[in-house]
């Protein structure tokens, strides 16, 4: 991390910003979340949001995850295109583990996202079961299964 990013905690005041970032993703499988919908679950006292931001005030990454005690979900992690592939989806992970000492994670992973499912896999997340039709395309009729994954610490 540069001078110019920070890694910083997320709040309903970000909403507007992470729906705007989410437009990015075109994967047929994701539905964009209205920033409306993003207020709503940052409100929660059970999510956990970080963002990196630049100098500028512009998030560029973020990790969204529903907490209980040292146990998350991470119902979303993205980086921004032209951002990816410099480590920045990794240290909001290790920030998320390392802040709320987290013992286990899971999520859910779409069967056709290679990029997401290599970078939790290079993560130490291993696959645990599959959801078959899990996503559905906003338009047509078209489903995806979802692999589990999950993370355990080391003892
Ligand atoms: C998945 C995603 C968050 C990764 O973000 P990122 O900031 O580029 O990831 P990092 O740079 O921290 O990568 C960490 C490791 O994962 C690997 N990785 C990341 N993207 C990869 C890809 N497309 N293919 C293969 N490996 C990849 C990296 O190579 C890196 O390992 P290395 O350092 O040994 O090379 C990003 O591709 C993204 O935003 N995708 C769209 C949103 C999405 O699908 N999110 C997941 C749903 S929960």
């Amino acid at each position: 991390m540069n001078d110019f990013k920070k890694i910083i905690a997320l709040d309903t005041y970000h909403a507007g910003q992470l729906a705007a970032l989410h437009l990015e993703i075109d994967d047929p499988w994701e539905k964009p979340w209205s920033a409306q919908s993003y207020e709503e679950i940052l409100k929660l006292p059970t999510t956990c949001a970080y963002g990196i931001e630049t100098s500028g005030g512009r998030i560029i990454a973020f990790i969204l995850t529903q907490m209980s005690e040292h146990e998350g979900e991470i119902l979303f992690l993205m980086t921004q295109k032209n951002f990816r592939k410099q480590g920045l989806a990794r240290l909001l992970l290790n920030h998320l583990i390392k802040t709320h000492k987290i013992t286990d994670l899971f999520l859910d992973v779409c069967t056709d996202n290679k990029a997401a499912r290599c970078f939790y896999e290079k993560e130490g997340f291993v696959p645990t079961g599959v959801r078959k039709n899990y996503y559905h395309a906003p338009s047509c009729s078209a489903t995806w299964d979802a692999i589990q994954m999950g993370w355990k610490r080391f003892p």
